[in-house]
């Protein structure tokens, strides 16, 4: 159906912008029918396979870095990972509640006061700036922990990779190889999707021509919401109130009775297997094995074979795992703190959001859809 308003004919409203193609995008590709994602073209199974940095090259430079520039990616980012003292500083002040995210979105609006180039808008300096947010968030979320228990921060490691290196600087001790490989696919797995709902309000805010900084915060705000990244806050907790494997029928039962979402299930575009929650569920039995108590990973499989086989029974169709789901499992195993979860997936998506302010920069047109007058 079609209306005439302000002079012009209007489409019908669709609730959600559900199916609306609103832009051309060359940093991802997801065909939700057959569960397949690519970044810059190639599939995410390839990518999960390499190095954080090496993606967050590809997603902000459209191609994958040689041998060469890739070593200077990397020293580029491990020199740019400190945070200063007055930093720190404020972090003490503005220290978080139950939520890391609302601090850290204060750390993102100093840092882009300390920088230097802030009201520069060439591409050259937004590059720089996406290399010190990709570098100095890690630090941020853990300096922001450690500042909450009266603690020291940890000094960055040069010798240890994005991912290696953020789980030292939170726990004081490096981790162990599987570990490090584990933390390092979620920020591959994290990194970018599509016009997911923090980035299509980052790319409205980047249409206005809004400074690097100003758009991610709003990338930020917009991911903290638990139907979007804070779900994988929401499965944790979840996890902790199932226990065991036994609880996980009548769990679902309850919350299904009263119409409640369970968080970590479900998506606007997959209607299979989330090609991310295949690699995550794997990663998350790796670890689990290795960890000795395979207890939380036993609950998550539970909870999956129960929604699929409800979704199936009353509604003729299953439900997956989302992205959110075993990546929560892995901070489980990982001691992520909850409080700092969706930071954490953070870490992973600003290679993701500065690609998608970039393009959005490149050929702008400003985002102003219309409303339907009611
Ligand atoms: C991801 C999500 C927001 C997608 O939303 P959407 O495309 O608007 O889908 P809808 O919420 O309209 O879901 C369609 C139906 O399935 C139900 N449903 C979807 N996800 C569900 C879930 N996780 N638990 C229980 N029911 C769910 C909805 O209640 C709705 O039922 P209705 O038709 O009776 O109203 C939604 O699945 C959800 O809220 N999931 C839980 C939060 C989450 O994990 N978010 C992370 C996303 S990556």
């Amino acid at each position: 159906m079609h209306f005439f308003a302000g002079g012009s004919y209007l489409q019908e409203t669709k609730k959600g912008l559900e199916g609306i193609v609103a832009l051309d995008t060359s940093i991802s590709f997801i065909d939700g029918m057959q569960g397949i994602l690519k970044y810059r073209g190639i599939d995410i199974e390839h990518l999960a396979e390499m190095s954080y940095e090496t993606i967050s090259y590809l997603l902000i430079n459209g191609i994958l870095p040689g041998e060469q520039e890739l070593a200077a990616y990397s020293n580029r980012l491990k020199s740019e990972r400190r945070i200063n003292g007055e930093m720190i500083d404020i972090m003490r002040v503005c220290n978080y509640g139950t939520e890391a995210l609302d601090s850290l979105r204060t750390a993102i609006s100093c840092t882009a006061h300390m920088d230097h180039e802030n009201d520069n808008n060439s591409l050259d300096a937004n590059k720089n700036k996406a290399v010190r947010l990709i570098a100095k968030l890690p630090t941020m979320i853990a300096a922001l922990y450690r500042c909450k228990s009266g603690d020291f921060p940890f000094q960055p490691d040069e010798t240890l990779s994005h991912g290696a290196n953020f789980l030292y600087m939170l726990r004081g001790e490096a981790p162990s190889a599987i570990e490090a490989e584990a933390i390092e696919k979620d920020f591959i797995l994290s990194a970018e999707h599509e016009l997911n709902p923090s980035t299509f309000a980052l790319r409205i805010a980047a249409s206005t021509l809004a400074d690097v900084y100003s758009a991610i915060i709003t990338g930020l705000c917009t991911l903290k919401g638990p139907l979007h990244g804070g779900a994988r806050r929401g499965v944790m907790e979840m996890l902790d109130e199932v226990a065991v494997p036994e609880n996980a029928n009548n769990y679902v039962l309850y919350k299904l009775s009263r119409k409640e979402k369970i968080m970590g299930f479900g998506h606007r575009v997959y209607r299979t297997y989330d090609p991310r929650s295949r690699i995550f569920k794997d990663m998350a039995k790796r670890v689990a094995k290795e960890n000795g108590d395979p207890t939380w990973y036993e609950v998550a499989e539970s909870l999956e074979h129960v929604m699929y086989r409800e979704f199936l029974d009353v509604r003729g169709r299953p439900i997956y795992p989302n992205v959110d789901f075993y990546s929560a499992v892995i901070y489980k195993y990982l001691r992520i703190p909850p409080e700092l979860a969706t930071s954490v997936f953070a870490i992973g998506r600003v290679s993701g959001w500065t690609a998608h302010c970039f393009e959005q920069y490149a050929d702008n047109r400003v985002i102003r859809p219309r409303a339907h007058y009611i």
